[in-house]
């Protein structure tokens, strides 16, 4: 997918809240072995490595776009690497992934997967994006299945893999992991009007959209600020962003 680096960015403060949730999240110990998952553009993998005395960080993402920017923040300790994190192999004693495996489909084969990559006594710490009720999800998708949107996409929707929290939860059981916390939490955003959650929204979830839509784009997002607008008339806006998080440790 075509990750715009810069209109990510736009929002990087508001995603600092729940990564320093995730962080309290992990039993600090010198000297981990830590892979981060969908690093982006690095400047969280960097703070993660700052959390953690002695650490050797891989970050590792699918973008090249994003990878360019988190490469000048390699440094001895911290580094990246080009990889999808559904076929990740290796052994690390934290497996850390922020706001990224929502991109990947089949999460009940995912999780099995990013289990085995932790190392005895090792843990694991996730968050994703569990906003997908909220109407700007919502309206992306409604537009996706009309004309004119819907023939250019050939039909293809965006079907968010993520499941409900419960399932998470079932399925670190199965696996024997230990310390289990599970959870979802709404990160209140208060932005200055509709057109801001639709700039929030294009450097993510319309990602997608936009790489498949071509000459359709312009228009698929003026309907999609058209309807926001008519359904967040003022300012400010409140923007409630429910996340979910989950960390769990694995026997020795
Ligand atoms: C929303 S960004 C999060 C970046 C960073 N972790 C943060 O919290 O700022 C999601 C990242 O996941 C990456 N990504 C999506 N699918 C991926 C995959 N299958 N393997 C590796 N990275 C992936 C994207 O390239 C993007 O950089």
């Amino acid at each position: 997918m075509p990750w715009n680096p810069d209109q990510y960015h736009k929002f990087q403060s508001q995603r600092a809240a729940p990564f320093e949730d995730l962080l309290r999240m992990i039993a600090v110990r010198p000297n981990l072995r830590v892979i981060d998952l969908g690093c982006g553009t690095g400047e969280l993998s960097a703070r993660l490595a700052d959390a953690l005395p002695e650490s050797d960080v891989l970050g590792v993402d699918s973008s090249a776009q994003m990878l360019a920017k988190a490469q000048p923040h390699a440094r001895p300790g911290l580094r990246f690497e080009q990889a999808d994190l559904a076929e990740v192999e290796g052994e690390w004693d934290l497996v850390f992934s922020h706001a990224a495996i929502q991109w990947v489909d089949d999460h009940a084969a995912l999780i099995p997967h990013l289990w085995r990559l932790v190392a005895p006594g090792g843990q694991i710490a996730i968050q994703q994006p569990a906003n997908h009720h909220h109407p700007s999800h919502v309206f992306a998708r409604d537009l996706a299945a009309e004309a004119p949107f819907r023939t250019a996409l050939n039909g293809w929707v965006r079907i968010p893999p993520v499941l409900p929290m419960d399932r998470y939860a079932q399925m670190l059981f199965d696996l024997g992991a230990e310390d289990m916390i599970v959870l979802e939490k709404i990160y209140p955003h208060v932005l200055e009007d509709a057109d801001s959650i639709a700039e929030w929204t294009s450097g993510t979830l319309l990602v997608p959209y936009f790489e498949r839509l071509g000459d359709l784009r312009d228009n698929f997002m003026a309907a999609y600020r058209a309807r926001l607008r008519e359904a967040f008339p003022g300012s400010p806006v409140f923007y409630p962003f429910r996340r979910m998080l989950f960390a769990a440790h694995r026997s020795r």
